[in-house]
């Protein structure tokens, strides 16, 4: 089965409005040689404005995160319902900055799951291993359990459409990329896990991104992995070439 490779730039705390408006304007003439789906995730600041400059063109907007309520008394937090109305149809939800800098936990992200599902946002859902963890072999068992626990409760028809991204921690703005074998490992046994939990088609259908440290220097050997579908890109997403060079990885 052939999947749509998906190249997704997360911003994370980068650009004024019109940074954000300018990259988005200038990743419209990138072309798209892969016929990728292209996603962008701004600021909140910069969602509507980034999305009202990509219309027109393929590029899909993301949040980086959503609150788990839809409205209330939650001081500086974003709704799924907000994060819609300015634009975003996708959201990125367990980045291992959220886990690690603010506290998200595996059952305050399957509550943001839940949310954004609710308001039909498309779920780039994260998992990754630190050093440590990576160094006393316990990859495979950390990044089954954020699945498991992230994504409990829900069946194959609620998250149809899911993508998954593996993001090592060691590797998110580091320089350093895991090796394509590495990815593949980690990305086959993700799959082989949505596969005994949601059914072979579900597994079959599902994106696997790799993101951390991805580049225009190292993107089509890390494509070239049957089970890597695509790429979560931080660093380079900022920049319009390099960017660009990564959304037509050979
Ligand atoms: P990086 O970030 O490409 O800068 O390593 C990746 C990510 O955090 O999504």
């Amino acid at each position: 089965m052939s999947r749509t490779p998906i190249i997704a730039g997360n911003w994370k705390m980068h650009n004024t409005i019109a940074e954000a408006t300018a990259l988005v304007a200038a990743l419209k003439e990138a072309g798209n040689k892969n016929h990728a789906e292209i996603i962008i995730a701004p600021s909140y600041t910069a969602l509507a404005v980034a999305a009202h400059t990509a219309k027109g063109s393929e590029i899909k907007i993301a949040a980086q995160d959503v609150h788990w309520e839809d409205k209330g008394a939650f001081t500086s937090a974003v709704s799924p319902v907000q994060a819609k109305d300015a634009g975003a149809t996708h959201t990125i939800i367990g980045h291992s900055e959220r886990r690690s800098v603010f506290g998200d936990t595996d059952e305050i992200l399957n509550k943001k799951v839940a949310a954004a599902l609710r308001h039909n946002l498309t779920v780039i859902f994260c998992v990754g291993e630190t050093l440590e963890e990576r160094e006393a072999n316990k990859t495979l068992d950390v990044i089954a359990a954020q699945l498991e626990n992230g994504l409990k409760g829900f069946t194959a028809e609620q998250l149809k459409g899911l993508v998954i991204a593996y993001e090592p921690v060691w590797a998110i703005g580091t320089g350093k990329t895991a090796t394509p074998e590495q990815a593949q490992e980690v990305h086959a046994a993700i799959r082989a896990q949505l596969a005994k939990t949601y059914g072979d088609e579900f597994a079959q259908a599902t994106r696997i991104l790799y993101g951390g440290s991805v580049k225009d220097t190292n993107v089509d050997e890390i494509m070239a992995k049957p089970d890597v579908d695509g790429a979560l890109v931080g660093g380079q997403s900022l920049i319009a070439d390099k960017f660009a060079r990564i959304i037509n990885f050979n």
